[in-house]
């Protein structure tokens, strides 16, 4: 069955560019009667999966929200458990990473990071940038408000230094002031623990993406999950605002 639901999905459409919100880690180690920080643990086994999984299925793109500005909200102690969790999982990782052909990438705040976690980021990134496989891109406080408003100052500023001119300014220019200006649209993203809705994240990029949600915690997602929801979306009509009569006859 398992075997079955992939075969079929190879012969579909995979989506170069899969989102993911890896939510409830927390609920996941507390219905355990285990430590939050457990449940993040555990969440790292998932990306382990995700990311050999997506890589298998010739998804060309991966975003995953690791941190959100929103996130350092959260006691001091799960902050700092994340932040050393970031550190060792890319130190254990970087040679896995290049042997599967993996290219790390970051958008979000990264400057805001402790030093040591962007130390071995950049060591990470540097060390992964010749890979032509899998793009694995950690949005690590982030805000998809924060990237959309910065775009903004950034075109204002290019303005004011005459540049540009506001006539200039498009949906294309504008796109290419986001951090994600180097990756394609998200076509499906996926959202674990239940919760319908989309929490600042990538809201320019998901403007026609497939939304997919799961009831299943983040630490127990799995290859046979990811394989559901790309077989959701290729049985999907996307229309992209035309007719649906309009999409048989282009295809
Ligand atoms: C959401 O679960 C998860 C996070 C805020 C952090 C995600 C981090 C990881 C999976 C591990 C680190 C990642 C990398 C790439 C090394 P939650 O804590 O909000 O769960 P809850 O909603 O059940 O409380």
């Amino acid at each position: 069955m398992a075997q079955d639901i992939k075969n079929q999905i190879l012969a579909g459409k995979i989506p170069e560019h899969i989102a993911m919100i890896m939510d409830g880690n927390g609920r996941w180690a507390q219905e355990k009667g285990m430590d939050r920080i457990f449940g993040h643990h555990q969440g790292v086994e998932t990306v382990r999966r995700m990311v050999e999984a997506c890589s298998e299925l010739g998804v060309k793109y991966l975003t995953l929200y690791a941190f959100s500005t929103e996130n350092w909200a959260r006691p001091i102690h799960e902050v700092n458990a994340l932040m050393e969790l970031l550190v060792s999982t890319l130190r254990a990782e970087v040679e896995k990473l290049n042997k599967n052909n993996v290219r790390l990438h970051t958008i979000g705040r990264t400057h805001d990071l402790p030093g040591k976690c962007q130390d071995e980021l950049d060591e990470a990134i540097a060390q992964t940038q010749a890979n032509t496989g899998l793009n694995l891109v950690l949005a690590l406080s982030y805000s998809s408000k924060w990237d959309i408003a910065n775009a903004a100052k950034k075109l204002a500023e290019a303005v004011e230094a005459k540049e540009i001119s506001p006539g200039d300014i498009d949906e294309e220019k504008f796109r290419t002031q986001l951090s994600t200006c180097n990756f394609p649209e998200v076509e499906l993203l996926i959202r674990t623990s239940g919760e319908n809705r989309i929490s600042n994240f990538l809201l320019w990029e998901l403007a026609y993406a497939e939304l997919y949600f799961t009831k299943t915690h983040w630490p127990d997602f799995n290859e046979e999950g990811l394989h559901k929801a790309i077989h959701d979306f290729q049985n999907r009509e996307r229309r992209f605002g035309k007719t649906s009569e309009q999409i048989k006859n282009d295809q």
